[in-house]
């Protein structure tokens, strides 16, 4: 399965990806630039924030409370497309996926 990553100036890059991988892991995989992870996964830094893409919100689910608070202390502005990638699991549902990076992890 695809996702693509779009950068703040418009530059995209199209990785490949398993079910069962974050969004965040599969762009550290792929050395996409913007995704830092810097906890690693455990929901402690932000600095895995994207915008999921408009055409996928509706695919991508709900972010949990905690997954909000986090994002409360993103730099970039917190959207309602906002998520932490490190808590967005791919289902073969999103093969396609589109994410955008933030202009600012920290
Ligand atoms: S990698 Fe730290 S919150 Fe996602």
């Amino acid at each position: 399965m695809k996702v693509t990553y779009i950068q703040p100036d418009g530059s995209e890059q199209t990785v490949e990806a398993k079910p069962g991988d974050s969004v965040m892991q599969a762009a550290i995989a792929a050395n996409v630039p913007g995704i830092v992870a810097e906890c690693g996964g455990s929901m402690a830094c932000a600095t895995c924030h994207v915008y999921v893409d408009d055409a996928w919100t509706s695919r991508t689910g709900t972010r949990s409370e905690s997954e909000e608070d986090m994002l409360d202390c993103a730099m970039s502005e917190m959207k309602d497309s906002s998520r932490l990638s490190c808590q967005l699991r791919l289902t073969d549902e999103m093969d396609g996926l589109t994410v955008h990076i933030p202009e600012e992890q920290f």
